[in-house]
């Protein structure tokens, strides 16, 4: 048995979900920051890592709901003008995906124990790294 409380669990699933809200924002900005030619290249690679973010999201807020909460959102979050081309964009785009995928396991680590709860994070981290190294491979020089 998991050694957090189901309010424990919930908070953990809230942070996640925080997370992935703000890295679905942050592509959603990221998107529109690049310019010219450079959008044409990666305009639909950060709308769709906005759409699987925000999916993301959605299915953390079932698990939410499915414990009976409501999630909990609080964001701090700053996104100044600030226009960039496709690399730069996209090396953006690895930083918070890296830093999604560490919460992840940042969450494993503490629900180990509860086995389905581990499943559906071990599941999310399986996702979640498929996006980093397609992120890194679109980086390859
Ligand atoms: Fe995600």
């Amino acid at each position: 048995m998991s050694a957090l409380s189901k309010a424990e669990v919930v908070q953990e699933l809230n942070r996640l979900f925080a997370e992935e809200v703000e890295a679905a924002l942050r592509y959603l900005h990221l998107a529109n920051s690049v310019r010219g030619t450079d959008h044409l290249v990666v305009g639909p690679v950060l709308k769709q890592g906005f759409q699987e973010t925000i999916q993301h999201a959605e299915v953390i807020a079932r698990k939410i709901r499915a414990l009976g909460a409501v999630p909990e959102l609080t964001l701090d979050i700053s996104l100044p003008p600030e226009s960039m081309d496709a690399k730069e964009a996209l090396q953006t785009a690895l930083t918070f995906e890296e830093a999604a995928l560490e919460a992840y396991q940042d969450t494993l680590r503490r629900v180990e124990g509860d086995i389905p709860l581990e499943e559906f994070i071990r599941a999310q981290i399986v996702v979640e790294s498929e996006h980093v190294l397609e992120l890194k491979q679109l980086l390859v020089e």
